[in-house]
């Protein structure tokens, strides 16, 4: 598996939660352990994206400009995150934040794979994309999450 599958596979899981998350309602259980898992998931998926992945494609000139672009929305995404965990998780309001999120997620997932992808497969020589998928998935199982960790 190189850095590109890997990533992908971790992309499913938080497109997932991102459904499963706006299908909840009020201040239930299942919408509390979701949103954990959901919060979880993003916030050590771009750490290891940014420090396996991003980190090198930032010194290439054919990359700088989307690494740069993804960690920007990394940012973003971050703050919708925050406006989630201050807002009152049974006013209706969170539902629609979390609606925002999903649109955010999703957006920068599809710009990953359908842009950013496309341009670091052709920087990236085949044996660095394997050892940056090792350094890559060995963070994430580290802290529990990405593919392995969620084996329901
Ligand atoms: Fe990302
Ligand atoms: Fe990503």
């Amino acid at each position: 598996m190189d850095i590109f599958e890997a990533i992908k596979k971790d992309h499913d899981i938080q497109r997932d939660l991102c459904d499963q998350l706006t299908e909840t309602s009020g201040e239930t259980e299942k919408r509390k352990v979701i949103w954990q898992e959901l919060k979880k998931e993003l916030k050590v998926h771009a750490e290891a994206e940014e420090r396996f992945f991003y980190t090198d494609l930032i010194h290439h000139d054919q990359t700088q400009e989307d690494a740069r672009h993804g960690m920007a929305e990394h940012h973003e995404m971050d703050e919708l995150v925050e406006k989630l965990e201050e807002t009152e998780m049974s006013s209706p309001s969170w539902l629609g934040y979390a609606k925002d999120l999903r649109d955010k997620v999703y957006h920068h997932l599809k710009d990953e794979e359908e842009d950013f992808f496309v341009v670091a497969k052709k920087v990236l020589d085949k044996s660095k994309q394997e050892k940056l998928e090792t350094a890559y998935r060995k963070y994430m199982s580290d802290e529990n999450c990405g593919i392995k960790a969620v084996a329901h």
